[in-house]
């Protein structure tokens, strides 16, 4: 019998939700549909003023948390129409909702806020619903993230060689599978991926991300204006590390350009930004004493192909593939993830990685919202 649930993403680039259905009835999890719905141009632009948390708007945030849901509940019923699946069929729904707030490293009181409220997702799709997991690992002591570490371990270990998961989304997010079975699960972000490059370009440009890196491409990066980002504080710091648009956005980048107090062409301040990305993801990679080993790449940002040749340059002793080198379509990765954790969820099994998160324990994540 197939064992059928599907994972519901949207990613700090707010760029859609993603939905994938997979079956987990055998031993490898297989995407048997999936459906992206593009958010719309009202709904991101409204989502990013969010961010902003010195001017909150308890009557806004109520709107968007539906508002999401909606998109949500629209997302799961095309996908289940388009591929011909009925509600009953699908066991549970694992919704990762919309990060509005990340604040993990608070001393007191560390949040995290992902909306798009799951009773009406359960309500009217009619399937069981899983959602707010991240909150769990908070309560548990850990980040909250990242939480997709757990699945990559499922999914892509081998003890053939060292495997390196390297999600590209608005946030990098790293996973090191060292092929040494006895090895812990390690992961982390270790910086911005996509979120500064689409802020930059869309503020010059009006664009919503640089197609293929052609604009960064264009220029040469700076050498000064990258060591300025380097000396950021959050590339100085250990693991368990997360972040978020709400640190990396387009303030950040500007604080950094006054600091540094040079005319820089906008393309040569993008080719930059490639460049950081690339940089701390090799010394995240450095981190984690691999000498060799596959990185399998997943995320929008691996079809910027100007950011995948920096990657490579910086971390040549890997090769670097997609994760669809390895069966998984790399657009679904991250929504797959979220499917799995469901399942997780409502067999009662955990799904954080304390080593990763930095959690005191493993926790059942999730709060269940059952179909009536
Ligand atoms: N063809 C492309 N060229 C360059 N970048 C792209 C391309 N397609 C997608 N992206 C990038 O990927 C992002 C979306 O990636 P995604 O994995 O959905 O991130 P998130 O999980 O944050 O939503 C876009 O905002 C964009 O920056
Ligand atoms: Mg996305």
């Amino acid at each position: 019998m197939k064992k059928l649930y599907i994972g519901l993403m949207s990613g700090t680039s707010m760029d859609a939700m993603d939905a994938a259905l997979v079956d987990f009835s055998t031993n490898q999890p297989k995407l048997l549909a999936s459906h992206k719905s593009p958010l719309s141009n009202r709904l991101r632009e409204d989502l990013s003023k969010l961010y902003s948390i010195d001017s909150i708007n308890i009557l806004k945030f109520a709107e968007l948390d539906q508002k999401i849901a909606l998109v949500s509940v629209d997302t799961i019923k095309t996908l289940l129409a388009e591929n011909k699946f009925s509600a009953q069929a699908i066991l549970g729904i694992g919704s990762h909702g919309q990060t509005v707030f990340h604040y993990p490293h608070l001393a007191n009181y560390a949040f995290t806020i992902q909306i798009g409220d799951p009773n009406i997702i359960a309500e009217q799709t009619g399937i069981t619903t899983v959602a707010d997991f991240r909150r769990r690992d908070i309560a548990a002591g850990g980040q909250g993230a990242p939480l997709t570490p757990a699945f990559h371990n499922a999914i892509f270990r081998t003890e053939k060689e060292d495997t390196i998961v390297l999600n590209l989304g608005g946030i990098a997010n790293i996973t090191y599978l060292a092929a040494d079975l006895k090895k812990p699960v390690l992961g982390f972000d270790p910086g911005p991926a996509n979120c500064l490059l689409d802020q930059w370009i869309h503020h010059h440009l009006k664009q919503w991300f640089d197609e293929g890196g052609a604009w960064a491409a264009s220029a040469r990066f700076d050498q000064g204006l990258l060591q300025q980002f380097l000396s950021d504080p959050y590339f100085q710091l250990n693991p368990p590390k997360s972040t978020g648009p709400e640190y990396f956005n387009l303030k950040w980048i500007n604080k950094q350009l006054a600091i540094l107090s040079r005319q820089l062409s906008p393309a040569s301040v993008q080719a930059t930004l490639c460049e950081l990305v690339a940089i701390s993801i090799a010394r995240a990679i450095q981190g984690f004493k691999s000498p060799r080993g596959v990185i399998l790449l997943c995320g929008g940002g691996s079809k910027n192909t100007y950011l995948k040749n920096r990657i490579q340059h910086h971390s040549h002793s890997h090769q670097l593939l997609l994760t669809d080198d390895r069966g998984v379509p790399s657009d679904w990765v991250e929504a797959m993830a979220f499917a799995w954790m469901a399942k997780q969820t409502l067999e009662g099994k955990t799904s954080n990685l304390p080593e990763v998160t930095g959690a005191k324990n493993q926790t059942i994540l999730g709060g269940i919202y059952l179909k009536t």
